[in-house]
């Protein structure tokens, strides 16, 4: 009879490795889908509606879309503030060079291409205070061209 025991547990612990591994993969409380379409005029972003105010806007309930023009070298806006437990989908753009988005410790990551909009889609949770990472080489000021997304 010990021996099924054992057996059991070891099944059990096999199946709790492999939950850890795939929840590991996909990050603290962030899935992502990501998609760009090439829409856009990276002069003209002053006059576009979505991108000539950088922001975060409610669309329904626990719902939202951020607005996010990267530049050499930061992110506007900074910080983005998104409410927990919701989702929030991020449309992205340049205003001059490729960047790259990236919340830090989490798999939410594009290229961000001027001339076109990158989509990313993420579920947020707990507040958090995540950094906003360039992971793509965009100048001299590459290196501390950051900002930061805030889980409030
Ligand atoms: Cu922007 Cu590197």
């Amino acid at each position: 009879a010990y021996e099924k025991l054992w057996l059991a547990a070891s099944v059990m612990l096999i199946l709790l490795l492999v939950g850890s591994v795939t929840y590991g993969a996909i990050g603290p409380g962030v899935a992502m889908v990501a998609d760009s379409e090439p829409t856009i005029d990276a002069g003209g972003l002053d006059e576009d509606e979505r991108f000539s105010e950088p922001r975060v806007e409610q669309v329904g309930e626990n719902e939202y879309e951020a607005y996010v023009v990267s530049f050499q070298f930061g992110f506007q806006p900074d910080p983005i503030v998104v409410p927990e437990n919701s989702t929030v989908t991020f449309y992205v753009t340049s205003r001059d060079v490729i960047h790259g988005f990236e919340v830090a410790g989490t798999n939410a990551n594009t290229m961000v291409v001027p001339g076109e909009v990158s989509e990313i889609k993420v579920e947020v949770e707990e507040p958090q205070e995540y950094g906003l990472i360039c992971n793509e080489y965009c100048g001299a000021g590459h290196h501390a061209m950051e900002g930061k997304v805030n889980v409030v």
